[in-house]
């Protein structure tokens, strides 16, 4: 295992809807590993496979950024089935640097997918959890926080990152 570059908006990958898992193949526990370590290293809470370029639904998530172990949780085909309440607070992301944008989530929701070995998982998350899944599930649909952000904050993140300055 090891990291992969971590790929940048606006790139393509990051807009597209990222396809199913079907098969839970060496490739996928590979790709499941080098995430992890690619989320360590940044270091992040949440990485979504579309930012290290491959258009498939897994996510890792660890809301304590390896400093705890056993909190790592790696999700293939993750679906948000139930939600409640919402709570604004401000998001950053490791593929948009520098920017932070605050974004509405709900507060409470229950997650649906499946392990890597193929076994459904459901994880009750509240808060700060909830708000790293729904981040990562948003990578999946093509979604990243410029698109909640002012279109003056978007134009200005793409100005930079045309400079080359991000
Ligand atoms: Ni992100």
């Amino acid at each position: 295992m090891q990291p992969r570059p971590i790929i940048t908006y606006p790139d393509p990958v990051l807009k597209a809807r990222a396809s199913e898992i079907r098969s839970i193949d060496a490739l996928v526990v590979t790709l499941a590993e080098d995430m992890r370590e690619t989320m360590y290293l940044a270091p992040g809470v949440g990485l979504a496979a579309p930012q290290v370029g491959v258009s498939s639904r897994l996510i890792v998530v660890d809301p304590t950024a390896g400093k705890e172990p056993g909190r790592l949780i790696v999700m293939l085909n993750p679906i948000i089935v139930e939600s409640e309440g919402s709570l604004t607070d401000s998001e950053m992301c490791l593929s948009v640097p520098e920017v932070s944008v605050n974004v509405k989530r709900a507060q409470r929701i229950l997650v649906r997918g499946m392990d890597l070995k193929g076994r459904e998982v459901s994880v009750e998350a509240e808060g700060y959890l909830a708000r790293i899944f729904q981040h990562e599930i948003d990578h999946l649909d093509g979604k990243v926080i410029l698109d909640y952000a002012s279109s003056l904050k978007r134009a200005l993140y793409l100005k930079k990152k045309k400079k080359g300055l991000v």
